[in-house]
């Protein structure tokens, strides 16, 4: 199969040295970029500035911003079968890019921010992506409903649901531990893992979706 994964954080500029982020290491998507690879998938890997190194022998398009990602996402998609939606993509942008450094003229500074394309929500509408749609949904409070609520308003196949307030596990650790929140109500619970072997189980996950997806079409 060919899988497309998106990876790490992005970077809203605020002016030619200055950015929004957020504190995603890309450790998950790279882990799932090389367990895809390793299972035999061709994968295109489209990341967000991170500071690991990407698997070999897979294809990567580096992206710094939500919109640039957007457009790569729009242009690699429709060749895959299979997309996994890891990246941590900033919510709101700065609705201006300074041209110059902004100067500390002021004792206060006011952002005016605007939201991002919503790259996963455009999947199955704008760029009309048929095939296994997998996004992953990071809260705090009330995880698996808000992961369920997210597979139907986006359409997808499987939610992979993160519980951003345990220690030790999501944000930056080599850690996680997740729920699969699948399209027909059920759930399905990951123990706390490396990222590669829940990288591993999730892959494993989405051949079986592929299957079935193949096998209704026959
Ligand atoms: O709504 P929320 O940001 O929690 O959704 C998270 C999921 O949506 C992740 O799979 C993330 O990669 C994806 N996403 C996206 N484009 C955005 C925001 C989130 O693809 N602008």
């Amino acid at each position: 199969m060919k899988i497309l994964i998106t990876a790490g954080p992005t970077r809203e500029a605020l002016d030619p040295v200055r950015y929004l982020s957020n504190r995603s290491s890309g450790k998950m998507g790279y882990a799932l970029a090389e367990a895809a690879r390793d299972a035999g998938h061709d994968v295109v890997l489209v990341t967000g500035p991170v500071s690991i190194t990407p698997p070999d022998k897979v294809q990567v398009v580096r992206v710094e911003s939500a919109a640039e990602m957007f457009e790569a996402v729009r242009t690699h998609l429709s060749a895959c079968d299979v997309a996994i939606f890891a990246a941590a993509v900033a919510d709101y942008r700065p609705a201006e890019v300074a041209p110059q450094k902004i100067k500390k003229a002021t004792d206060e500074l006011v952002l005016h921010l605007v939201r991002t394309p919503d790259i996963l929500g455009s999947a199955r509408g704008e760029f009309g992506f048929k095939g296994v749609l997998v996004g992953f949904a990071a809260e705090t409070t009330d995880l698996i409903a808000h992961a369920q609520d997210k597979c139907l308003r986006k359409r997808c196949d499987l939610i992979v649901a993160n519980d951003v307030s345990q220690p030790g596990i999501g944000f930056d650790s080599s850690d996680n531990a997740v729920t699969l929140c699948f399209a027909d109500g059920t759930v399905e619970p990951i123990a706390q893992a490396s990222k590669s072997a829940i990288a591993r189980g999730i892959v494993t996950v989405v051949e079986r979706l592929q299957k079935h997806r193949d096998s209704a079409r026959d």
